[in-house]
């Protein structure tokens, strides 16, 4: 009978020792896997969330207003741009884009887009007026910071990226 006991007390030990070996091998995973997220391809201090970048509430509310009055008639009020915009008007014109982070706005580094604003595109035959000379760059770059507050945080986090080339 002692002998049973005993069997019996040995395999109890063996059973609680081998949930602690899972659980610490569950934890090593688990620190794996972090140590395999802190190492994105831009370094965790140039992660700005979009949620606090360089998003001050009178900036965007300026640019708000700008763009309200500049560029809703064909982006859109939130700037969800043209329903069909990726097909081409008949007169072979690209249609205008959305700026919230669903088109391609956000492949474009932040001097692209400010240059886009202020060239337009009338002279190389496209519909988008330029604004240089009737927008300052700082209300350029206002509406650009409201257009960016629009952006999932995602393509934010994607955008710093290409914004460094
Ligand atoms: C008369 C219509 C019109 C107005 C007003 C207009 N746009 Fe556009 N915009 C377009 C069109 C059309 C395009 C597509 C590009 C082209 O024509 O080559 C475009 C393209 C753009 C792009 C490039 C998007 C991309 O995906 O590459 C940006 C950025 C942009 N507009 C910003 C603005 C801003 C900011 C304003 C207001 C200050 C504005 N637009 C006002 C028609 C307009």
């Amino acid at each position: 009978m002692k002998k049973v006991v005993g069997i019996f007390f040995i395999s109890v030990l063996l059973v609680s020792c081998s949930k602690e070996e899972s659980a610490v091998s569950q934890q090593s995973t688990v620190s794996e896997n972090k140590t395999v997220s802190e190492k994105p391809a831009i370094s965790q201090a140039e992660v700005v969330p979009a949620s606090q970048a360089d998003f001050d509430f009178s900036k965007i509310a300026l640019g708000g207003k700008l763009y309200k009055q500049n560029c809703a008639e064909c982006h859109g009020a939130n700037a969800e741009g043209t329903p069909d915009w990726r097909k081409r008007k008949p007169d072979g014109k690209l249609k205008p884009p959305p700026l919230n982070g669903s088109g391609h706005a956000w492949h474009h580094s932040k001097k692209l887009l400010l240059s886009i604003i202020a060239k337009g595109s009338i002279d190389k035959g496209g519909d988008m007026p330029s604004w240089e000379g009737k927008l300052s760059r700082q209300e350029m770059d206002a509406i650009l910071t409201w257009i960016q507050s629009k952006w999932p945080e995602e393509i934010y986090t994607n955008w710093l990226e290409i914004n460094k080339r």
